[in-house]
C-alpha cells in the first residue's frame, strides 16, 4: 500500500506540484493522508491528495507519499516524508524489527516526532552518515539491518542525488524523454509518470538506484555490486481514469463489464494452451490469492472439479505459510490477482520459487510484480479498475479461470461458447432499467444491520463475495454461508424482516430459502426464474456453468446503491486501499 513519487531533474523547477499530480494518480494505493517534500520545503495533510491545491517554491527535486496507515494513527506527524536531522525519505512496507532499533535510538537520547516505523529508517540513515558513511553505504547498511517488506526514497540534505531502495514493495524508474531527458521519475507505479515517459526501469528486490540530473545507477543493495539495466518501453497508453456520465468509478466499472468479459477470454488458443500445460506438469497445484481473488479462485475450484476432474488447492496467501511443507518443485503455485501487487501472495510465490514450484499467474495489471515473477502469465484485459472494490476484474478472473478448466478438459471451444453467450446476455442485462429496479431494492434494504447470503456449489463462494461487495462499500454487515450450513448454527440469527439473499433457485437451494423464510426472513432471490419464496427477485440470464458470474452482477450493483444511499463514496471506502502491498 502507499504511493511513492519523486522526481529529480534538470529540465523542471516545478517538481513539488508535479509529485502531487503523479501522486493524485496513485490514490488507490492509499488515502489517508499524504505529504511532500522538496529541497526547501515539507506540505502533508490528514485526508486525500485528491482535494489537495499546493504551490511550492520553485524546485527541481521533490519526494511525495500518500499513506495508508500501518504503524501509528492518520495524523499529520505520521505522515510521509519523515526527516530526522539532513535525512528525508518516504516509505513504503512494513519495517518488522524496527521497535528495537527505536528504542536504542530513544536510548542514545534520539527523538521522534511519530509513531511509524519509517521515521526510525530515517534516523537509522542519519547514524550511518554520522560514522562518515556515504549515503550508498549507509543506504546498503541499513537496508541489510531491515526485517520486512519495503521501497525508499531518500533526500539528504546538500546532496544533489535521490537514493532509492528496495525489498519487496514495488519501485519503477521512469526515464524522461525529449524534453525531459534530463529527468527521472520514481513511483510505486507506472501511472505517475505515464503522461511523461513509457521507458522505465524496474529495480527488483535488493537492489538500490542512485539519481542524479545525469544518471540512473543501479546497484545490488546486499553487495553494492554495480548492476546494467535495460530500459524497457512499457505498451502501457495512459488510461484517462474518467467516469464519463457516471457518478462513481464503481457503477462505471460494474457496467464495463459489457466489454469485459469478452476481453478476458480472447486469448489465442495457443496462449491458453501453454498455460494449461504448466498447470497439467504439477502434481499438486495451489491457487493463492486474496479478499476477492480468492472467493474467484473458490469459485475456479468448483470448475476444475466439475468440469476437468481436477482438484485444486485453494488457500488465502495469508494461510498458505501452514502448507508450505507441501510445496516442492512439483507443485504449480497459480496466483490471482487484479493489482499483481498484493503483498501476501507474492512472499508466498517468492516462497515457492526458492523451493522449485511453478508459477503461473492471471493478474489484471500486465507489468505488475507478480506478472513478471511468474514463468506463464494470462492477463485480464479488464482496463484499469479504479474503485477499491473489485467488480469487473472479478468477473473477467472467474470467466478467463472458467474457460480454463473447459481447456483443462479439452474443451476450450466450448467454454468459449458458454462465455461468449454470458457475455452477450450480459450486455443485454446491464440498462439503466435493471440499474433503476436494483436501486429500489437497495431502497428497501439501505438502513438494516445485517444480511446474510446464501448459495450451494459455485454459488456459495459467490455468497461470501457477496458479502464482501455489501460490507466494503456499505458498511453494514453481510455474511455469506454455504445454503446447506445455515440450519447448523447461523439460523440463530434470523428474525422477523432479517433480509437474506438467496443465490440460485436449485430445489435444495428453495428448501433452505424456506427455512429461513420460516423463521421470518426476508428472501431476495437471485436467479433466473422468480420463486414464490421470494419477497424480491433479482433476475439474471440463464448462464449454464457461468451462473456464478451472472450471479455478482445484481450484487454488485445493489452494494454500489446501499452505498450511496447511505451517503458513503463506494470509490474509496475507509480503511481500505485498492493494492494491498503490505503482510
Ligand atoms: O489486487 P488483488 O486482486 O490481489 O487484491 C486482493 C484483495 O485485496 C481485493 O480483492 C480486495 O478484497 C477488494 N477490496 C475486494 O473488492
Amino acid at each position: 500500500m502507499c504511493g511513492v513519487f519523486a522526481i529529480s531533474s534538470a529540465d523542471i523547477n516545478n517538481a513539488g506540484e508535479k509529485v502531487i499530480e503523479g501522486l493524485k494518480k496513485l490514490e488507490y494505493r492509499g488515502y489517508d493522508s499524504w505529504g511532500v517534500a522538496t529541497s526547501h520545503e515539507m506540505k502533508k495533510e490528514v485526508g486525500k491528495i485528491s482535494c489537495a491545491t499546493v504551490v511550492f517554491k520553485e524546485d527541481s527535486k521533490a519526494i511525495g507519499h500518500s499513506r495508508w496507515a500501518t504503524h501509528g494513527g492518520v495524523t499529520s506527524e505520521n505522515s510521509h516524508p519523515h526527516t530526522y536531522k539532513t535525512v528525508t525519505l518516504v516509505h513504503n512496507g512494513i519495517f518488522e524489527n524496527y521497535l528495537s532499533a527505536k528504542n536504542r535510538l530513544l536510548q542514545k537520547g534520539e527523538k521522534f516526532l511519530s509513531d511509524t516505523d519509517s521515521e526510525v529508517i530515517a534516523h537509522l540513515i542519519q547514524e550511518q552518515l554520522d560514522l562518515s558513511h556515504t549515503p550508498e553505504t549507509a543506504i546498503q547498511n541499513v537496508s541489510q539491518s531491515i526485517t520486512g517488506r519495503f521501497s525508499i526514497v531518500v533526500m539528504i540534505e546538500g546532496v544533489e542525488e535521490i537514493f532509492v531502495a528496495r525489498r519487496g514493495s514495488p519501485l519503477i524508474i521512469g526515464r524522461g524523454k525529449g524534453e525531459l531527458s534530463k529527468t527521472t521519475f520514481i513511483a510505486s507505479d507506472i501511472p505517475a509518470f505515464l503522461e511523461y515517459t513509457n521507458v522505465v526501469n524496474y529495480i527488483d528486490d535488493d537492489e538500490m538506484a542512485i539519481i542524479s540530473n545525469e544518471s540512473v545507477q543501479f546497484y545490488n543493495l546486499l553487495s553494492g555490486e554495480e548492476i546494467e539495466k535495460r530500459n524497457i518501453e512499457v505498451s502501457w497508453k495512459e488510461e484517462v481514469a474518467d467516469k464519463g456520465d457516471y457518478n462513481h468509478f464503481m457503477i462505471k466499472e460494474i457496467f464495463d463489464q459489457k466489454q469485459s468479459l469478452m476481453s478476458a477470454i480472447n486469448h489465442t488458443e495457443e496462449e491458453i494452451q501453454e498455460f494449461i500445460s504448466v498447470l497439467q506438469s504439477g502434481n499438486g497445484v495451489y491457487m493463492v490469492a486474496c479478499g476477492t481473488a480468492h472467493k474467484a479462485c473458490i469459485a475456479a475450484e468448483y470448475y476444475f472439479s466439475q468440469i476437468a476432474g481436477r482438484k485444486i488447492n485453494v488457500v488465502p496467501a495469508s494461510e498458505m505459510p501452514a502448507f508450505e511443507r507441501f510445496i516442492n518443485n512439483k507443485t504449480v503455485l497459480f496466483a490471482v490477482s487484479q493489482s499483481g501487487e498484493t503483498a501476501d501472495i507474492l512472499e508466498v510465490l517468492e516462497f515457492g520459487k526458492k523451493r522449485g514450484a511453478k508459477v503461473i499467474s492471471i493478474t489484471n495489471v500486465e507489468s505488475s510484480s507478480i506478472a513478471r515473477i511468474s514463468q506463464n502469465h494470462l492477463p485480464l484485459r479488464a482496463g484499469k479498475e479504479k474503485a477499491v472494490a473489485s467488480t469487473k476484474a472479478t468477473t473477467s478472473q472467474m470467466a478467463l479461470l472458467l474457460l480454463l478448466a473447459y481447456a483443462d478438459n479439452n474443451r476450450l471451444n466450448e467454454g468459449r461458447l458458454v462465455l461468449q453467450s454470458l457475455a452477450s446476455s450480459v450486455n443485454d442485462l446491464l440498462n439503466p432499467r435493471y440499474e433503476e429496479y436494483i436501486k429500489s431494492v437497495a431502497e428497501t434494504l439501505h438502513d438494516c444491520r445485517n444480511i446474510f447470503i446464501i448459495g450451494r456449489n459455485s454459488l456459495f463462494p459467490m455468497a461470501l463475495e457477496s458479502a464482501i461487495k455489501i460490507m466494503e462499500v456499505s458498511y453494514i454487515h453481510a455474511q455469506g454461508f454455504a445454503a446447506g450450513e445455515m440450519k447448523h448454527g447461523p439460523i440463530a440469527l434470523i428474525e422477523k424482516g432479517t433480509p437474506c439473499i438467496v443465490l440460485g433457485c436449485d430445489s435444495e437451494t428453495i428448501s433452505n430459502a424456506m427455512e429461513l423464510k420460516s423463521r421470518g426472513a426476508k428472501i431476495i432471490g437471485v436467479s433466473n426464474k422468480n420463486n414464490i419464496l421470494f419477497d424480491q427477485w433479482l433476475k439474471i440470464p440463464s448462464a449454464g456453468t457461468a451462473i456464478s458470474i451472472a450471479s455478482l452482477l445484481p450484487i454488485q450493483i445493489l452494494s454500489y446503491y446501499l452505498a450511496t444511499l447511505r451517503g458513503l463514496n463506494p470509490d474509496m471506502p475507509r480503511n481500505l486501499a485498492k493494492s494491498v502491498t503490505v503482510k
